[in-house]
């Protein structure tokens, strides 16, 4: 039988979706049934000029309307205030499914779908972990769990971009990314889901405390007038990451900016007492960075780790989720754990505007 593919939005990130189905799946209609619906008539007609024997529906629910079969996955590609309705219809539908980055609007949204995906036995997953599984990160894993670092007690995650806004410098014809009603945030709501699946896969939490948040909106002449523009583009946290069975909680200094007056500079690393790591876990080049001490001096070793993956990043989701759905180990981001992440987002805005410490605690 085909693998059922049902992809909700023709955009952007509907065709990396339906690349990585073909490339994982087949190619011909026998191997793979792909099927997409938009009301937008332009997007479906340049959707089918790339994927000839894709399916097109106006409306997603006469998509879902024929009866589901155990392997259905549903892909939400649509735009963050569609996703609770539409994950929700989908779920209901009978089938699986994986929800775009940021997953919903509010954590009582991520709570409410997580519980249905349970109470139906249906699995909900979350494109957060485009980046999982990356060997370079892999690599910064093993060297964190072998006890070369010593005692971990810091972590920088800082990325900043001096004009990358989405909406604006990036994909401008997709306003909707500058209006909170329609996107949920600004760069922590587009970069953090990102960001904080990066940050549990190597410290794996039990617990994150959000110290101090902030967000802003540096002023820019390039900031559109025409259109509602009400998010931020600097944000960042100093949080505590608690694990189990570690005695001291990780100190975690946050920062995700797509515009600042200041200047711009990733940096990733992790200290301990013994040694620290760098790394980049996105574009920022292949090095692994470790330092020590030798006799009272700076050592350094710097190795270089390739990505050799048979999938790409932009692959990741849809081939983590469907190796779940077909009973096969992945590293897919599902259920509590994606409503997790997510809440960690949602306590940094929440810190943010009340100024207090903010508690997000797994399960
Ligand atoms: N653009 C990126 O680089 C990127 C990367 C990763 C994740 N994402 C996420 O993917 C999602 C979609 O982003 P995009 O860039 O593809 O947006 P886009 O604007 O390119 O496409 C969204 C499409 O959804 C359609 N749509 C809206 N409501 C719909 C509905 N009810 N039913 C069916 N279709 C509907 C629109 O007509 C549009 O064609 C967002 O959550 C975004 O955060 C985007």
């Amino acid at each position: 039988m085909a693998t059922r593919i049902y992809l909700i939005g023709a955009g952007f990130i509907a065709r990396t979706h339906a690349e990585a189905a073909y490339k994982f799946y087949g190619e011909t209609p026998t191997d793979i049934e792909l099927k997409v619906a938009d009301p937008n008539p332009k997007a479906l007609a340049s959707f089918v000029e790339q994927f000839p024997h894709a399916v097109t529906f106006s409306d997603m629910k006469d998509m879902l309307a024929e009866e589901a079969q155990e392997h259905d996955v549903v892909v939400v590609c649509t735009p963050p205030f569609t996703h609770f309705e539409l994950s929700s219809y989908a779920l209901k539908s009978g089938r699986h499914v994986l929800c775009e980055k940021p997953l919903v609007m509010n954590a009582s949204e991520a709570d409410e779908l997580s519980k249905l995906a349970k109470d139906l036995g249906k699995l909900f997953g979350d494109c957060s972990d485009r980046f999982i599984g990356l060997p370079k990160t892999e690599q910064v894993k093993a060297i964190v769990a072998s006890g070369q670092l010593g005692e971990i007690y810091k972590v920088s995650f800082i990325h900043r971009d001096q004009r990358g806004r989405a909406g604006i410098e990036y994909q401008p014809e997709s306003r909707w990314f500058l209006n909170s009603k329609l996107c949920g945030g600004g760069i922590l709501t587009d970069w953090g889901p990102y960001d904080f699946t990066v940050l549990a896969d190597i410290l794996k939490p039990s617990a994150v405390d959000v110290l101090g948040g902030w967000i802003s909106k540096p002023v820019t002449g390039a900031d559109p007038q025409d259109v509602v523009y009400d998010v931020e583009h600097n944000s960042g946290a100093l949080m505590r990451y608690h694990a189990q069975g570690q005695d001291r909680p990780v100190l975690v200094q946050y920062e995700r900016s797509s515009c600042t007056h200041g200047e711009a500079y990733s940096l990733v690393e992790i200290e301990g007492t013994l040694g620290a790591v760098k790394f980049s876990p996105y574009f920022g080049g292949d090095a692994v960075v470790h330092r020590f001490d030798e006799q009272g001096s700076v050592a350094e070793k710097e190795t270089q780790v390739p990505n050799d993956n048979a999938y790409g990043f932009m692959d990741a989701p849809l081939y983590f989720f469907v190796e779940r759905v077909l009973g096969r180990d992945s590293a897919a981001l599902l259920n509590e754990d994606a409503v997790f992440n997510f809440k960690c987002i949602q306590a940094v805005y929440e810190s943010a505007a009340s100024g207090n410490i903010q508690s997000v605690k797994r399960g």
